[in-house]
C-alpha cells in the first residue's frame, strides 16, 4: 500500500494495488453517495430480467452461481444480489422445480472495503441470536471475491450469472504516456481525458480496449455454458473520445480547475497536476461492440445507450450549497483515495474543498448539464 501524499500514479502503474471507492459509511463514503446508481440500477431492471429470463435453468440440485463484479462497499450490489435470486427462483417455480441453492460472490478490488459491505447485509446487522436464527433461511449463501476483474477470478464453467454495474469505465492504469512528458500522449494541464489532444484520447482509448478485451477473455472461460451477463458501464455519445459527457463534467470543469487553483495558489506544482489523471474512460458504443465483437466468445443479446440522469442527488435543486456539496462528495466517494494517495490528505481536502466552492458557484448550469449516459450490455456465450 502506497504511502499517502507519495506520486503512485506513475505510468503503468496498476491501480488495482490501491483503487477502491471511499470505504466506512461517512459524509463522503461511496455507501453514502450511491443513491444515484441506485436509481439508475432500478431503471434499467426490466433489461437485468429480460437477461435472467434467457439464462439456462440447470437442475435445481446444482448450486446456482451468480457473481456480481466490482460489488463496493454499499447496498446496491446487496439489492441486485436479491433482485437476480428471486427473479430465478421464480422461474424454477414456474416450471414447477423448487429452487436451488444460491452462492453469491461479491468481487472487488482487495482494497475495497468488504467489511462494511458484509455488516450491511440485512442478517448479520442484528445480534448474535438473530444472525444465528437466520441461518436457517437465509435465501443465498455469500462469499467474497478479492481481485481484479480484468483478469480471471473464479474456475472455468462455474458462473451461472455474471452482473457488474457502473465499473468497465474504470481502466486498469493510467494509459502509458498520459504522464510522460516526453510521449505525444502527455496530457499536459489536464487530469482527465475531457478535453485532450487526440493522441492523449488515442491512448486512453486503446487502454480500454484491452482491458475490456482482458474482461472478456476471463468471462468467457468462466461462465457455464447457456450462462448469461449483464454489464453497465458510462458511456458518451459523441464519436469524439475527448468528449466524455457526464464524465466530463464530473472530471474536467470543476474538478479540473480545483487541480489549477492548487497550482496557482502555490500549493502544489504543476508537474505534480501533471502526475496525476483520472484512469476512466466512458466508451461509445461502437467502441463497446468492436471489442465483443473481436473477441468472438459472446452473442450480443442487447446492446444500447441508456440515459441515466444526474449523478446528484440533491433534496434542494435551489440551494448552491448543497449542490456544491454534492458534487464535491461524488468526486470524492469514487476518486478521493486516488487523489489523497497522490497527493495527502490534507492537500485532497484543500482540493475537494474547491470543487465544492466552484460547483456551488455554477450550480444551476451543473444541475443542467451534468447528466450520465450508460452503455448496457447482456451477452451469453457464442
Ligand atoms: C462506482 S463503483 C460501482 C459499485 C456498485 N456496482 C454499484 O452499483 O453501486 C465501481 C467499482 O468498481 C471497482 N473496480 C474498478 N476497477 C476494478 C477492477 N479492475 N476489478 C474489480 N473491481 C474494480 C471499484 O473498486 C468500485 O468499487
Amino acid at each position: 500500500m502506497a504511502s499517502k501524499g507519495d506520486n503512485v500514479i506513475v505510468p503503468g502503474t496498476k491501480l488495482e494495488k490501491f483503487l477502491c471507492m471511499k470505504g466506512g459509511r461517512g459524509e463522503s463514503s461511496y455507501a453514502s453517495n450511491s443513491q444515484a446508481q441506485a436509481l439508475h440500477a432500478r431503471s434499467m431492471l426490466h433489461l437485468l430480467e429480460e437477461t435472467l429470463d434467457g439464462v439456462k435453468l440447470n437442475s435445481p440440485e446444482i448450486p446456482f452461481v451468480v457473481v456480481d463484479l466490482g460489488c463496493s462497499s454499499g447496498t446496491n450490489t446487496i439489492n441486485i444480489i436479491e433482485v437476480i435470486v428471486k427473479h430465478i427462483s421464480k422461474r424454477y417455480e414456474a416450471v414447477g422445480y423448487e429452487p436451488p441453492e444460491f452462492l453469491a460472490f461479491f468481487s472487488d478490488l482487495p482494497s475495497n472495503d468488504f467489511n462494511t459491505l458484509f455488516q450491511l447485509f440485512p442478517n448479520y446487522g442484528g445480534s448474535m441470536e438473530e444472525c444465528l436464527a437466520a441461518d436457517s433461511h437465509r435465501s443465498y449463501f455469500v462469499a467474497g471475491v478479492p481481485g481484479s476483474f480484468y483478469r480471471r477470478l473464479f474456475p472455468s464453467r462455474s458462473v451461472d450469472v455474471f452482473h457488474s454495474a457502473f465499473c468497465l469505465h474504470w481502466l486498469s492504469q493510467v494509459p502509458e504516456g498520459v504522464m510522460d512528458r516526453r510521449s505525444t500522449a502527455f496530457n499536459r494541464g489536464r487530469v482527465f481525458i475531457h478535453g485532450a489532444g487526440e493522441a492523449t484520447a488515442g491512448a486512453y482509448k486503446k487502454q480500454f480496449q484491452a482491458d475490456l478485451a482482458g474482461f472478456l477473455r476471463a468471462r468467457a472461460t468462466e461462465m457455464k455454458r447457456g450462462g448469461s451477463m449483464f454489464l453497465v458501464c458510462l458511456g458518451r455519445t459523441s464519436v469524439d473520445p475527448s468528449d466524455q459527457g457526464g464524465a466530463g463534467i464530473l472530471f474536467g470543469t470543476h474538478f479540473q480547475d480545483a487541480w489549477d487553483d492548487l497550482v496557482q495558489e502555490g500549493l502544489i506544482s504543476d508537474e505534480k497536476r501533471d502526475a496525476f489523471n483520472i484512469p476512466v474512460y466512458a466508451p461509445s458504443l461502437q467502441e463497446f461492440k468492436e471489442v465483443v465483437e473481436a473477441n468472438g466468445s459472446f452473442t450480443i443479446d442487447r446492446l444500447q445507450v441508456v440515459k441515466g440522469g444526474s449523478p446528484l442527488v440533491v433534496s434542494h435543486p435551489d440551494d448552491p450549497a448543497e449542490v456544491g456539496r454534492a458534487m464535491a462528495n461524488s468526486c470524492k466517494s469514487v476518486a478521493g483515495v486516488l487523489v489523497d494517495a497522490h497527493i495527502g490528505d490534507r492537500l485532497s481536502q484543500e482540493l475537494f474543498l474547491r470543487v465544492e466552492r466552484r460547483a456551488e458557484s455554477r450550480a444551476n448550469e451543473l444541475l443542467e448539464q451534468l447528466e450520465f449516459f450508460h452503455i448496457v450490455a447482456s451477452l451469453s456465450l457464442a
